[in-house]
């Protein structure tokens, strides 16, 4: 068995974790105080993400879709991979070293995501885009946490609360989509987005792309028209 082997690392602002690039062979891990928050080999609802979300909102040719945060740029690869030539993606990367590592040694994970002229990736908190964004995205995936609780970044507990899905649905276009991620369900979260006003659906997707592993959560919350 190849060793897991350290790559880089980079820390979190204020009191955030560290996050560590770790390779074996040609496998990727990224792992946050302990726990893998991303690996190379499964990103089936990574992927899933992007497609449910882009499914709904289909009928938009010029789409605008912020996604945070970037990971390996599966969920960003697969939201290309949705959206027609008119479509707009925003990335927002908490960690500059994110970025650089999918410049680097994972650009070619999810097929150079990031050199398509339809990307802007931003280097900062998704929540500093949600509190100044109104009705400016067709739908907002998130995934930058294990679920809907600050894991990677403490403050990304306002995330999830209700002041940050009240400026996730401002920031979505009539119709848009919130889409978040999830390693396992959460009954509160799911009351959170009917209180805010979303229209909600929970899924249960498989952790692989070729349908096996375990299950993972996704919300697709809708704004009405
Ligand atoms: C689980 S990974 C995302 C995986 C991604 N869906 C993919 O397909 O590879 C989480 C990412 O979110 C980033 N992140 C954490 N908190 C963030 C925040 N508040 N704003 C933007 N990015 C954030 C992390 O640095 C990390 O790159």
């Amino acid at each position: 068995m190849i060793p897991w082997q350290l790559i880089d690392s980079a820390q979190a602002p204020g009191n955030g974790e560290e996050l560590r690039l770790y390779r074996r062979g040609s496998e990727f891990s990224i792992r946050v105080a302990g726990c893998e928050l991303m690996n190379s080999r499964v990103h089936g609802s990574e992927d899933a993400l992007a497609n449910l979300a882009c499914a709904r909102i289909a009928d938009r040719p010029a789409a605008s879709i912020l996604i945070g945060g970037l990971g390996m740029g599966y969920t960003t690869a697969a939201a290309l991979q949705r959206l027609g030539a008119a479509g707009r993606v925003t990335v927002a990367e908490l960690l500059p070293a994110v970025v650089k590592w999918n410049r680097g040694p994972l650009a070619e994970l999810a097929g150079h995501p990031l050199l398509d002229d339809r990307v802007t990736v931003l280097e900062t908190d998704i929540a500093r885009i949600l509190r100044m964004e109104q009705q400016a995205y067709d739908a907002i995936l998130l995934d930058v946490d294990n679920g809907p609780v600050g894991l990677t970044h403490r403050s990304n507990d306002w995330l999830y609360g209700q002041a940050g899905l009240e400026a996730a649905f401002a920031a979505l276009r009539p119709a848009g989509v919130l889409a978040v991620w999830s390693a396992s369900p959460d009954r509160a979260f799911t009351r959170r987005l009917g209180q805010t006003g979303f229209e909600v659906e929970e899924l249960s997707v498989r952790a692989r792309e070729t349908g096996g592993g375990g299950r993972h959560t996704i919300w697709l919350a809708r704004r009405p028209s």
